[in-house]
């Protein structure tokens, strides 16, 4: 069984929601850990939470909402991190692909967000697009938070830094792209310190691409961590599990 630990679960992408979190169970889902990084989406999601067991969530403003956020969606945050299937913050961090005439709104929201974190105790999932330095400086301010740092796809040594500081790298799709040096990564790191993730619907692994993403493509990355460490699947998944539940204090 596996833990899907970033997808993003909405009525935008799925016609069907049931019927997907019902493949998913199907396929050896375990859990879908599922990220709301806007209103909309927290909202949204936060009822996919009470209708489907297996579903948790993480929920925390993406960085692309540092210009639109405001006092009272704080608010809605802080209330709903007191759900029982909230289970982290997140997706979280800096983006500068996109925008780097807002970093320090972004460094604002981020901090805020790790500062919130830090005080409940709870992890994080943090995204970093084209920020590695800004993104670990300030993680190092915030010594006590652990989490994951979703889609990973930066150096070996990057990779080394973020697990000294107690994060798990989260390894998706992209691993089985033909242009992709994270295999590299993913056997300088071992399986201890990686957890899996499909970040559905986007980064569909091959031979899928071009199809929408969907957790149940989770054992093609699976696959490809195995065959990487010359591991047995079984053992791919029992570890990166473990991972997740330890992470997250989950049973
Ligand atoms: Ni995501």
């Amino acid at each position: 069984m596996f833990i899907d630990t970033h997808c993003h679960l909405s009525k935008e992408y799925y016609d069907d929601i049931d019927l997907v979190v019902e493949e998913n169970k199907k396929t050896g889902i375990s859990k879908m850990i599922v990220s709301g990084c806007d209103k909309e989406s927290i909202l949204e999601s936060m009822l996919f939470a009470s209708k489907y067991s297996d579903v948790y969530l993480t929920i925390g403003y993406h960085p692309s909402e540092a210009d639109v956020i405001c006092e009272k969606d704080l608010i809605l945050l802080e209330n709903q991190l007191n759900n029982e299937k909230v289970i982290g913050i997140g997706e979280i961090g800096l983006d500068y692909h996109y925008g780097k005439e807002n970093m320090e709104k972004q460094k604002e929201l981020f901090r805020y967000q790790l500062d919130l974190a830090s005080r409940i105790s709870m992890p994080v999932v943090i995204h970093s697009r084209d920020a590695t330095l800004d993104t670990i400086n300030i993680l190092k301010e915030y010594p006590n938070v652990k989490g994951i740092i979703h889609c990973f796809s930066g150096s070996l040594e990057t990779a080394n830094i973020y697990i000294s500081m107690g994060y798990k790298l989260g390894i998706g799709g992209v691993l089985t792209f033909k242009n992709s040096n994270l295999f590299k990564v993913v056997q300088g790191v071992g399986l201890d310190n990686i957890v899996l993730e499909t970040d559905a619907p986007y980064l569909t692994p091959e031979p899928f691409r071009g199809k929408t993403n969907s957790s149940k493509y989770i054992s093609v990355i699976a696959d490809r961590v195995a065959e990487l460490l010359n591991v047995s699947v079984e053992e791919v998944s029992d570890i990166t599990t473990k991972n997740t539940l330890d992470l997250f204090d989950l049973i």
